[in-house]
């Protein structure tokens, strides 16, 4: 069995983010959403995996590289537009070739991995699985209909949903998806819809089956969806403290600190995750804070948030919250008249301010 994960696309709803990089490497507890995803296709036992790439792909092949990391092996697939799940299964026909394959969406999270759904498919004679779970906004989904459960209409983000079974990230196929991925036309949007291609197998009556999940999911395109993943990983995080923490400092709770880090005079309450070579002094890092690798908190506070590498935030007088920052990024007070915000900020940017 081979793996097909998919890491092109464009990743609006992120934006400005997502402007420099690619979304599926967004760090969640300092760890690239794309890890995860390789990690639970390692974990299934599948080594073969393709990754599909789109305008980020330089940015992608250096943090993932040749997958000696995991053992694996990695297998780039060139998309040269988004232009649709199934446009990027048809591309993927001269690797996957005629064997059966997870596909997996790089911007997907399953807290409890794929091994059992994989295991499940190989024991069948399905020629497709999917995975199902009910949510509150079906609507932003593909959606399912079953009868007798029995899978019999697939719909990509009905406005009228007719039930809350969003299809999640992750698809088992053999073969046969490539004659249906071949058959079918884009979409109003403009895509080769996977829901379409699935419609297909069902309509030609191959064997779909489905199974709804009841553990903890999340496609992670926007950034409460980040926040709230951030959360669940952080959660089931063991305690290591690797940097140097001072007398005058408290950790409490789940705290991991990275080598040559320092925190002075600080507090550090978990579950949270400080990366390498930071400096937190005169600081309050909070629960659910993932201060990613030569980051600089110094008289402020933070919590509930997801800070990316190099940046700064200092003397910023009120608690950071609920928030992503970027790479690189410096937010300070100063005291220089008049007084006033002073910003550079790029497009798309969400600033509340008190
Ligand atoms: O998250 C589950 C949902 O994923 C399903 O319920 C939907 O049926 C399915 O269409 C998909 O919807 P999204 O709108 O979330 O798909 P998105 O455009 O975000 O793409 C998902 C991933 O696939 C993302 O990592 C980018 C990548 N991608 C996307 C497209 C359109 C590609 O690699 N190539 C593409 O052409």
């Amino acid at each position: 069995m081979k793996a097909l994960i998919l890491s092109g696309g464009k990743g609006t709803r992120l934006r400005p983010i997502t402007y420099t990089g690619a979304k599926q490497l967004v760090p969640v507890a300092n760890k690239p959403i794309l890890f995860y995803t390789i990690e639970a296709v390692m974990a299934a036992g599948i080594h073969d995996i393709g990754i599909v790439v789109g305008e980020t792909r330089e940015e992608v092949r250096a943090a993932v590289g040749k997958g000696e990391r995991w053992g694996v092996k990695i297998t780039y697939i060139q998309q040269d537009a988004p232009l649709g799940l199934a446009h990027a299964v048809k591309i993927s026909e001269d690797f996957i070739q005629k064997d059966s394959f997870v596909m997996y969406l790089g911007d997907n999270l399953i807290k409890d991995g794929i091994t059992s759904f994989v295991d499940e498919y190989c024991k069948s004679d399905a020629n497709a699985q999917i995975l199902l779970a009910h949510v509150p906004n079906p609507q932003e989904f593909g959606v399912a209909q079953l009868k007798a459960g029995r899978v019999v209409k697939l719909i990509e983000k009905p406005k009228d949903p007719p039930t809350d079974l969003a299809l999640v990230g992750v698809y088992m196929f053999d073969s046969t998806i490539f004659e249906a991925v071949n058959s079918i036309t884009p979409s109003a949007r403009g895509e080769l819809e996977i829901t379409d291609a699935i419609q297909y197998l069902v309509d030609h009556n191959y064997k779909v089956q489905s199974h709804i999940i009841s553990g903890w999911w999340k496609d992670t395109g926007k950034l409460e969806d980040m926040l709230e993943a951030n959360r669940i990983i952080l959660d089931g995080m063991e305690t290591s403290v690797e940097g140097e923490v001072d007398e005058e400092s408290e950790i409490a709770g789940r705290v991991k600190i990275g080598k040559g880090t320092r925190i002075v005079n600080s507090c550090v309450r978990g579950p949270a995750i400080i990366g390498e070579d930071c400096l937190i002094e005169n600081a309050f890092v909070g629960p659910y804070s993932s201060v990613n690798d030569r980051c600089i908190i110094s008289a402020s506070e933070i919590e509930h948030s997801i800070i990316l590498e190099d940046s700064q935030i200092l003397s910023i007088g009120s608690r950071l919250e609920d928030s992503l920052i970027g790479k690189n990024v410096k937010i300070t007070k100063d005291s220089k008249k008049p007084k006033a915000y002073r910003m550079m900020v790029g497009d798309n940017s969400a600033i509340s301010v008190v």
